[in-house]
């Protein structure tokens, strides 16, 4: 690993005179086309953007609008958007509206759902969202590396009517890999990342930057949509001195709670709405901190208080509780139950798996750079045979059972889950996922309404295990 140091405190930053960036991610604009419809454009290109902090040069990203994070998008509940992609990378791409519960031919996912977008080319998407919460949108093609780079942002749809808060503030986490120029190092296919915990970084960002402070008041209350788009990092963030109330995870509300430890633990791809009333000393900084090594938090993002107290603290004392999205409920009365065994990785306990049709031997699979599978199946290209078929409007039961020494975030396209059971954490259970957290030889039960027709997708997101094998598909007719 590279001797890059992301561990230079803010303070001596501020000494040395650096510049903190107060970044609130920028938002996409849009403009209403002729039938009225709400019309977005990305353009996927290579750019450069300082990650690393005044002292490292600027880093080549692959992104959108030539910023990492991507311009965040947003708009309403219920209301109809397009998007029109622009490909100027030298290699294809597509994007993922990852959470969305939309149309299957808007889904993202290339082969399966649509063509690569070819360099030089334009896709144009179209859905309406129907669920109000926080999204994002990434890159669904060669997704480990070129989510890596930076091809990723966030896309919030505003319920009809929000909880009342001051200040709503969207914060999307990364963690990278970066050599002593601040440049990304090019080693995606990595095997030791392939068969472990997946792509670590070295220097962990908010809002695509080291020194990422927000500025807020006493007496605020402010919502914190806080995003994981790392490859592999599964970051707890931790708020010095203030008590975040979770009030969403992954899009769906919940109901409002401290959550325990007064930490908030994001496995990749995962998204949580938080609500902090502020009431630190005006003029104090206060640390968010990453915790994914306890012995070692980092500083992620900065709380700065104004000198000035809030005059109005309009949102105080309301409510908390959002509206539920229109989500059908799971009917556990005779549902279709499918076993989901996740195997492989280092220090597994798996001798052979499935590719393609035939059976092959550990070494084998090694040479083709497949270390995981699912119900014995490692999966080697977006097209294969569904791994079950479940009917339109049938509630489908997922057991989960993790037979590795290794986590995974497993998510599901085009659907949100129930957690029905989980055997490693008690809290998981009642809550609406898209993706949902596996520990080490954890087993859990979900349940869904498949009501979304199509071939989906349904990987770790821990996008090396997706690549090495750990990926499958769900077809709902
Ligand atoms: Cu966010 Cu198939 O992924
Ligand atoms: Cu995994």
């Amino acid at each position: 690993m590279s001797t890059f140091s992301p561990d230079i405190s803010r303070r001596d930053l501020l000494k040395a005179g650096a510049v903190i960036s107060a970044s609130q991610l920028i938002p996409l604009r849009s403009v209403f086309a002729e039938d009225g419809v709400r019309e977005f454009e990305l353009v996927a290109q290579i750019s450069t953007t300082n990650l690393a902090g005044d002292f490292f040069p600027e880093t080549e990203v692959w992104c959108y609008n030539g910023m990492s994070p991507g311009p965040e998008i947003r708009c309403k509940q219920g209301e109809t958007i397009r998007v029109k992609v622009k490909n100027e990378l030298p290699v294809d791409t597509t994007v993922h509206w990852h959470g969305l519960r939309i149309p299957n031919a808007m889904d993202g996912v290339p082969y399966l759902t649509q063509d690569p977008i070819e360099p030089g080319k334009t896709f144009t998407y179209e859905f309406t969202p129907p669920d109000a919460g926080t999204f994002w949108y990434h890159s669904h093609m060669n997704t480990g590396e070129q989510v890596g780079r930076g091809l990723y942002g966030a896309l919030v749809v505003d319920e009809v009517a929000p909880i009342a808060v001051d200040r709503d503030v969207t914060v999307v986490l990364d963690d990278w890999r970066l050599n002593e120029n601040a440049q990304i190092i090019d080693d995606f296919k990595n095997r030791r990342d392939f068969a472990r915990a997946g792509r670590l970084g070295n220097s962990v960002t908010a809002n695509g930057s080291v020194n990422n402070a927000i500025a807020v008041r006493k007496g605020e209350r402010v919502r914190f949509r806080l995003l994981n788009a790392a490859n592999a990092r599964i970051i707890t963030s931790r708020f010095q001195d203030h008590k975040p109330v979770v009030v969403a995870f992954d899009g769906q509300p919940t109901e409002p709670h401290q959550p325990e430890g007064h930490a908030i633990i994001l496995g990749p791809a995962q998204r949580a709405d938080v609500i902090i009333d502020m009431n630190g000393t005006p003029g104090e900084s206060y640390h968010v901190v990453d915790g994914f090594n306890p012995q070692s938090p980092i500083p992620i993002l900065e709380l700065e208080y104004d000198q000035e107290e809030a005059k109005s603290g309009v949102a105080k004392g309301s409510s908390l509780q959002l509206p539920p999205n229109p989500i059908v409920k799971v009917d556990l009365s005779e549902p279709q139950v499918e076993m989901v065994v996740l195997e492989g990785g280092d220090l597994g306990r798996m001798r052979s798996a499935n590719v393609d049709g035939q059976d092959k031997g550990l070494s084998e699979l090694f040479l083709m750079g497949k270390m995981w599978a699912i119900n014995g199946v490692s999966a080697f290209r977006s097209t294969m045979p569904p791994m079950f078929k479940v009917p339109l409007g049938k509630t489908c039961v997922l057991k989960f059972s993790n037979q590795t020494v290794w986590p995974h975030p497993m998510h599901l396209h085009g659907h949100h889950f129930t957690v029905i059971e989980h055997s490693g954490s008690r809290s998981q259970i009642g809550r609406i996922l898209d993706t949902v957290m596996l520990g080490p030889e954890e087993s859990a039960t979900v349940a869904f309404v498949a009501d979304n027709p199509g071939k989906w997708f349904f990987h770790c997101h821990i996008l090396t295990h997706a690549e090495a094998g750990m990926m499958a598909i769900i077809e709902v007719s």
